[in-house]
């Protein structure tokens, strides 16, 4: 998986990127995240890369040319007319979609994927309009930039490529892929300063540490987020358990 990345501040990117997984992802050439400094493709004097806004008002606003130009270069053409599968240039934006796991499923199909930065009040309509092809939100608030949900977007979506995370079945049970929260973890001791491990998982029973495992992610599910028990596929057992914690 290739992710291209367009911003205006390379630098606050590769040390999240040189550490553990994706570290190891990388030299392992599962991922390659490659940087552009959108700067690098402003051409007046002082390489300018916004400017304010038409109408008035506060704040400056990223220009069309330097960003377009860094795009078109890096992926060989504009994206929106681009012949076969087209690498999806998603800009990021408290104004997109909202990621979740399954966008980052979705994402995680494609070879080649372009994230675009915004700072400032925001991008040229014509970035939005004609070179991005998709808008992500990382959520219901507004950032000072695109960098962090890029960065979040590269590490949800690498850790589902095969082989990145260590376990292949890791990514599996997390939470939210199942449509569900994940069930407790513990490791030694078996005892913490008088908290106990709980019994079936030191049982050595795999059936039943499967089925204590299920029942804990429902009952985490149930009491931190029950609008996810609506959305996912529950079977009889799940529903009779859920029954019997008080679920409809
Ligand atoms: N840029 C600023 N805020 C953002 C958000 N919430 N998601 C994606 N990009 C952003």
């Amino acid at each position: 998986m290739r992710f291209e990345i367009f911003t205006l501040l390379p630098d606050v990117i590769p040390p999240y990127l040189e550490v553990s997984i994706l570290k190891r992802a990388s030299e392992r050439g599962l991922i390659q995240v490659n940087i552009h400094n959108i700067r690098d493709y402003a051409h007046d004097k002082h390489r300018v890369t916004d400017d304010t806004p038409y109408g008035g008002g506060g704040g400056m606003v990223m220009k069309p040319e330097p960003v377009f130009e860094a795009v078109e270069t890096i992926l060989g053409q504009r994206p929106a007319q681009g012949q076969g599968q087209p690498v999806p240039v998603i800009l990021l934006t408290p104004q997109g979609r909202v990621f979740t796991q399954r966008v980052a499923e979705e994402l995680s199909q494609h070879e080649r994927i372009a994230l675009l930065c915004g700072r400032y009040e925001g991008v040229d309509e014509r970035i939005r309009e004609h070179l991005a092809t998709d808008e992500i939100s990382i959520g219901d608030y507004v950032l000072t930039g695109g960098e962090l949900p890029a960065m979040i977007l590269v590490d949800a979506v690498s850790r589902l490529i095969p082989g990145v995370l260590g376990d292949p079945t890791g990514a599996e049970d997390d939470s939210h892929s199942m449509g569900l929260l994940e069930y407790p973890h513990y490791t030694k001791p078996a005892e913490f300063h008088g908290w106990t491990v709980p019994e079936v998982l030191q049982s050595g029973n795999h059936a039943k540490i499967d089925r204590w495992r299920r029942e804990q992610s429902l009952l985490r599910t149930f009491n931190k987020r029950p609008d996810m028990l609506e959305k996912t596929d529950l079977t009889e057992a799940d529903t009779n358990f859920l029954k019997s914690i008080g679920y409809k």
